[in-house]
């Protein structure tokens, strides 16, 4: 049986760590075509992992014969280049965040909708064994009910990140700063574990880079549909750069991932009584460690190839698909409400 075939649009940083994935899963995907205006780019990628080189999807796909289109452009072409896609019948995977905004996001899902194919938008972090640990105990109860959370990124970018693509720090393009670029992934968490996201009220600043349209801070409070609340934390400018966090908490338990890692787990199983007169601080190193163990640090390349793994299988029809199209929105949504929100000092409330 021959193998789906594969044009990957777009060969820059992302592009070649899709090109690696595409490697390893070359006995399941087959890479026909890579595809830049940069041809250089795209010449050197598929030189390296396979296909030939492009100037456009349109090219690709009219000397091609493709199934999947993994999009890795720009965020604010990821629609334009996915709805060419989908109205030629293809299957997408592209990655974060979905679009710049939800309008845009609306446009693919309408696209993917008349196509009747599947669009996955990459979310590598929902892969991950400790946030899958975690979901699953939130599925059980095991934290009880939800009562808060939070996301925090604390990383640093120098001003030469920012000055590497015209498209960076433009709200155009990048559709936004350390929230959209680089927090989208624990939002998502976030989103994952405390459900529909209902109102939103932030503050942004731009103070450590210079030439961006777009914050380097962001501070943010969420109200979700169940009634728990949330903090968003979002920065490029904590240098020298910290981790990635994620806290859950439930009246029956409470998780914390740090950097992909389960740092922090105490849930109370089915049947099983909360200790009541418990106050103040815990460790339960002793629950979480085992989960540590098992976590793997894969970083990208073993996160992405995880939820390339779920595509093949709903691709063939064995699984469901984990993130679509409407998951992602609910992340662009809170996003893009925190922006309105900063720019008009008002809580916004979320479609
Ligand atoms: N999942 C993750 O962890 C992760 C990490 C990094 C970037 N990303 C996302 O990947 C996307 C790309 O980021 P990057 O850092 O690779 O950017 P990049 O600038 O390194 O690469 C983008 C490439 O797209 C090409 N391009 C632009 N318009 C195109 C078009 N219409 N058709 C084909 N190619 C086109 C550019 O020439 C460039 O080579 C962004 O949406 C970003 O948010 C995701």
């Amino acid at each position: 049986m021959s193998l789906p075939t594969v044009a990957l649009v777009g060969a820059g940083v992302i592009g070649r760590h899709h090109g690696l994935v595409l490697s390893q899963l070359r006995d399941r995907l087959h890479l026909v075509a890579v595809a830049d205006p940069e041809i250089e780019r795209a010449e050197r990628l598929a030189a390296e992992r396979g296909g030939r080189a492009y100037p456009s999807l349109t090219e690709a796909l009219r000397a091609e014969n493709v199934d999947v289109v993994v999009v890795c452009t720009p965020t604010g072409r990821h629609g334009q280049v996915s709805i060419e896609a989908l109205a030629a019948g293809k299957h997408v995977i592209v990655e974060k965040p979905a679009e710049v905004s939800v309008g845009r996001t609306d446009e693919m899902i309408v696209a993917q909708r008349q196509a009747g194919t599947l669009v996955t938008v990459i979310s590598q972090h929902r892969f991950d064994p400790a946030t899958e640990r975690v979901l699953a105990a939130i599925e059980r109860g095991e934290l009880g009910r939800l009562t808060s959370g939070i996301a925090a990124i604390d990383w640093w970018r120098g001003q030469s990140y920012y000055d590497s693509g015209d498209w960076r720090g433009t709200w155009e393009l990048d559709g936004g700063g350390a929230l959209m670029n680089q927090g989208v992934h624990t939002v998502d968490l976030l989103v994952a574990a405390l459900g529909r996201p209902v109102e939103v009220f932030a503050y942004t600043a731009t103070l450590a880079h210079q030439r961006i349209e777009v914050e380097d801070v962001a501070a943010a409070v969420v109200r979700f549909v169940s009634g728990a609340l949330g903090v968003l934390h979002a920065t490029t400018s904590a240098y020298p750069g910290l981790s990635a966090r994620l806290q859950v908490h439930g009246d029956r338990g409470s998780a914390v991932i740090d950097n992909d890692e389960l740092a922090f787990l105490h849930t109370t199983p089915a049947g099983a009584d909360p200790q009541e007169m418990l106050m103040g601080g815990t460790r339960s190193v002793a629950q979480a460690s085992d989960a540590t163990a098992s976590s793997n640090p894969g970083q990208l390349s073993d996160a992405h190839r995880r939820q390339y793994l779920n595509f093949l299988g709903a691709l063939a029809g064995t699984e469901k698909l984990r993130v679509d199209l409407e998951t992602n929105r609910q992340s662009v949504g809170v996003i893009t409400g925190a922006y309105e929100s900063a720019r008009t000092g008002r809580p916004v409330t979320l479609s």
